[in-house]
């Protein structure tokens, strides 16, 4: 079972060296623990935020465990230089189309929502992100229009069979929950999200179990804060499901809880090959400083156990050492706590 540990920028090796410690308590045997760098990290070493040793590795791995990228000494760079290549790079290579991000409230944690806890503690709610197209991956650039203004483009475009292949893993996802499926679009503005609405009203025939519903990505963001605990499943594009995560997180309580996994086609001997993440980003404004919450990336080696390599069981292990330990008071900053990134590793090592 080899893993691709890529740590990246900022606060990513330090959360990351939580998720090895974690992952190393459970003592799997076959487990192997490849590094590799991404982000600026990389491109400091090989002049490219994915170099192609990186990619040969994640080729070569059954899983990939990712921290973030991003760096701010970075953000003049060409685009193709810059550190957050390397996510949707390795997204797109590899084919990772879904990305599950689950937000769920811990318990203990009600009171730590930017919401009311009485309407955070009904949060239970799995988002299923669109990961390989949308505005995220069209022609893009900059142009000077006729009359000589400097403009920016991106076209945001998604066919059927990108929806149809996204379509079929929310369903089955919804199938495994409540069985409802809020599907977020635009489509009474945007052709890609007409075309995204037929699809999932086609693909719904398949799945007579599933409660389909359509909702404005507008109403929807306003619902998610109103009454976040009426959604189950919620299948959306790139763009609106990576802007309706983030706030999903703060409805938890930090976004140093919420974790992903990106999956595409690809089996191994093991299990669906995938990359874990958490869903934030390299945190500059703390890196470096000990206090970021590593929650986040521990709940994604989690994922990875479940979805790679088919150990539910260590999966669930480490999902619950991670409640007791948020429930006994394991919590930094970003949950009005004062313990840092070690500290609270511990604490999930002890519970485990
Ligand atoms: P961010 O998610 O890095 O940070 C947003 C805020 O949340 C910051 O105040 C940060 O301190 C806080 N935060 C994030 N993670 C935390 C944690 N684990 N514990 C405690 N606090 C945490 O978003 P940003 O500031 O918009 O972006 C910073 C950089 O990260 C940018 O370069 C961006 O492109 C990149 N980014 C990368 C990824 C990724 O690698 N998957 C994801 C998002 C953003
Ligand atoms: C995320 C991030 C990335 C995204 C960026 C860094 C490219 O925000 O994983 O949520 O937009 O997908
Ligand atoms: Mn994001």
């Amino acid at each position: 079972m080899k893993i691709a540990i890529l740590p990246g920028d900022g606060i990513g090796p330090e959360i990351m060296a939580e998720a090895v410690r974690v992952l190393r308590a459970l003592d799997l045997p076959g487990v192997e623990l490849h590094d590799g760098l991404v982000g600026a990290a990389a491109w400091r070493v090989h002049g490219h935020p994915l170099p192609p040793e990186t990619l040969a590795l994640m080729h070569a791995c059954d899983a990939i465990l990712f921290g973030a990228v991003g760096d701010p000494a970075c953000d003049g760079l060409e685009r193709h230089l810059r550190p957050e290549q390397a996510v949707l790079g390795m997204r797109k290579e590899l084919g990772l189309f879904a990305n599950l991000r689950p937000a769920k409230v811990f318990p203990g944690l009600e009171a730590h929502s930017s919401l009311r806890p009485e309407v955070a503690g009904a949060i239970d709610l799995m988002i299923v992100r669109e990961l390989n197209g949308d505005v995220y991956f069209g022609e893009k650039g900059m142009r000077t229009t006729s009359d000589g203004q400097r403009e920016g483009y991106d076209i945001m475009s998604y066919n059927e069979s990108e929806v149809r292949r996204i379509a079929h893993v929310a369903f089955r996802t919804a199938l495994g929950r409540s069985g409802r499926l809020c599907s977020v679009d635009k489509a009474n503005v945007l052709e890609t999200s007409q075309l995204w609405r037929d699809v999932m009203i086609e693909v719904a025939a398949d799945y007579p179990d599933v409660t389909l519903e359509h909702m404005y990505v507008d109403n929807a963001a306003m619902q998610l804060v109103r009454a976040p605990g009426k959604f189950d499943t919620i299948v959306t594009g790139n763009l609106f499901g990576d802007i309706l995560s983030d706030q999903a997180s703060m409805c938890v309580g930090s976004i140093g809880l919420l974790a992903s996994a990106s999956l595409g086609a690809e089996q191994t001997a093991f299990g669906t090959k995938g990359a874990y993440e958490p869903i934030h980003g390299s945190a500059p404004d703390i890196a470096g400083k000990g206090l970021a919450n590593p929650v986040a990336m521990i709940l994604s080696a989690a994922m990875m156990l479940r979805h790679s390599f088919g150990l539910e069981a260590e999966a669930a292990r480490i999902e619950a050492a991670v409640a007791s330990a948020l429930n006994a008071g394991a919590r930094g900053a970003d949950l009005g706590g004062n313990m840092g990134t070690v500290a609270i590793g511990n604490a999930v090592l002890a519970a485990l």
